[in-house]
This record gives structure tokens, C-alpha cells and sequence, in this order.
């Protein structure tokens, strides 16, 4: 292990965060999909990490979530693993890995555990997914619940937008987080649900942690996407997104100049390149006459 790569904390584990909830002491939750990012994320004290079937989307430049394979997603997972070792990662299952039927939940919750060393894993529905949750639950596996906007039934949800606006739907999303708890879901994610509805469904949750991704600011702690906050997406920008640095920019520009220098060859200096001793450089031009 080299010097950069020994973990700055202890494993965050399960009483930690709800110590954490204990304490009234807000949770940081980000997207990861990679080594590089999951180092910079550890390194910067993120406590949990999701990896996110987003990258379907963020790093694979699908149109959607859905075309997502387990196989994506571990090997995603594990390099995420290698860059943080102590953070609290999620793997979250991908479509039609847990819908079918319990059995296939259980199966791919735990490939998340057993082949990328998760501590959890994440997946879309309310009550009709309460026997997947219960199932994984009871084979040891933590499970963290998702409701609100479910990018998996985008279709079905008529697009990306707010979920619970009206009393009814929103009764419907409070009544989905309690069959998720009942079930042993130990947090849920809610997405894009107005503020007054998540702080209402948090101060109901008994031994659940609640987290919010555009969701206000009431919930246990909160979630973003990695590349909405650094302006890497090059699709959209949510509206719930906090663009706290373009790197999307910094890259581009570095990029350009990568171009214009090796066009106007001012790139590679001599700092660039490797040289050869002149006595070892006159012996091979021998050799080669
Ligand atoms: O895949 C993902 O990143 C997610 C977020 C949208 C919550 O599920």
C-alpha cells in the first residue's frame, strides 16, 4: 500500500450513520463510478458512495438507465471499492435484476456484496418491491429503498420530474416509505419529491435513515450525482444540481490547448522526453551501418 493509498478513517459502517442520525449531523452521499473519483471523494471525507446505475447514462452514454448489465455495474463497484476503501458503498441494482423475482434480487444483491465488497445495495419501488427487499434483508444483505422520481419507471412516470405535487400521490409516496421500513429497509432514498412531503416522511421514519436528491434540505442527509456537480454531463443539467466547480470546462480547455500546442509544436520540451548518453547513441548508429 502506498503512502496516498492508507484510509484516512476507520470503515464508516452501519452505527456510524446512525449515530450520525442520532447526533442530528447531516449524511454526504455522492455518485461514484470509478478509482480515480472514488480517491478524490475518500480523500475529501464523502461518508457513503453510490454507485449508480446512472453510469449507464453519465459514463457509458446511454439515453437511459435501462440497458445497465450487473456486470457493468461490478466492475464499476469494485473499482470504486479500490479507490475508497473506508466509505459506505451502495451498489444499486440495475433493471430487471430484482423485478422478476425475489430469488434473482437476492442472487444479484449479492454479487454486489461478494465480487465488490458493497456494504449495501440500492433499488427502485415502493410496496410492490417490499418482498425483494425483505428477502434480500433476511439473507444479511442492508438494503437502502428508492421512491420519488425512479429513473428505472421514467416511462411510466411520465419523464423526469417532480413526484407527490398532489395530497393523494404524495400519501401514496409516505405509505411506500413505511412498507419499505416495515420490510427492513434500513434508508430510503427520496428523489425529487417536494421538501414539505420528505421532511414530513422523515419525521415519521422510525429506524430508517431518509435521504434527499432534490428533495430539500429535512431528510438525514443528501445526495447528488457526481458529473451534474462538476458539469460533466454534457446532456442537461437538473435543476436540483449545485454546479460546484466545471471541471467539465477546466478539461476542455486543457484540451484545446493539448491540441494547439502539438499542432504549433510547442508540445513536448525537453521536461517531456527521455534522452539517450551521446556515446550509447554513437555505438547504435555504428550498429546499424
Ligand atoms: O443511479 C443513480 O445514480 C441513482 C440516482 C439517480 C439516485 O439511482
Amino acid at each position: 500500500m502506498t503512502e496516498s493509498e492508507k484510509p484516512l478513517r476507520k470503515k464508516l459502517t452501519l452505527p456510524y450513520l446512525f449515530k450520525k442520525v442520532a447526533d442530528r449531523e447531516p449524511i454526504t452521499w455522492l455518485t461514484c463510478y470509478d478509482y480515480p473519483t472514488a480517491y478524490l471523494q475518500e480523500q475529501a471525507g464523502i461518508e457513503m458512495i453510490l454507485v449508480g446505475d446512472s453510469l449507464g447514462m453519465t459514463m457509458l452514454g446511454y439515453e437511459s438507465t435501462l440497458p445497465v448489465t450487473m456486470d457493468d455495474m461490478i466492475r464499476h463497484a469494485q473499482a470504486v471499492r479500490r479507490g475508497a476503501p473506508t466509505a459506505f458503498v451502495v451498489g444499486d441494482m440495475p433493471y430487471m435484476t430484482y423485478q422478476p423475482s425475489v430469488e434473482s434480487a437476492i442472487r444479484n444483491a449479492g454479487r454486489f456484496m461478494a465480487e465488490a465488497s458493497c456494504d449495501a445495495i440500492k433499488l427502485e419501488g415502493g410496496a410492490a418491491m417490499a418482498d425483494r427487499i425483505k428477502g434480500i434483508v433476511d439473507a444479511g444483505i442492508p438494503v437502502i429503498g428508492h421512491l420519488g422520481l425512479t429513473p428505472q419507471s421514467v416511462a411510466a412516470l411520465g419523464g423526469f420530474r417532480v413526484q407527490g405535487k398532489s395530497a393523494v400521490l404524495a400519501k401514496k409516496i409516505v405509505d411506500d416509505a413505511k412498507a419499505l421500513e416495515k420490510a427492513g429497509a434500513f434508508a430510503i432514498l427520496l428523489e425529487m419529491v417536494p421538501d414539505r412531503l420528505c421532511r414530513l416522511i422523515t419525521e415519521r421514519s422510525e429506524n430508517c435513515i431518509i435521504m434527499s436528491l432534490g428533495s430539500g434540505p429535512d431528510a438525514h442527509g443528501q445526495l447528488l450525482i457526481y458529473h451534474d456537480m462538476f458539469g460533466l454531463y454534457p446532456r442537461f443539467k437538473p435543476k436540483m444540481a449545485k454546479v460546484f466547480g466545471n471541471a467539465g470546462e477546466v478539461i476542455l480547455n486543457g484540451l484545446k490547448d493539448y491540441h494547439d500546442e502539438v499542432i504549433k509544436k510547442t508540445f513536448p520540451l525537453p521536461d517531456n522526453w527521455f534522452s539517450m548518453p551521446d556515446d550509447e547513441f554513437e555505438d547504435l548508429v555504428k550498429l546499424i551501418e
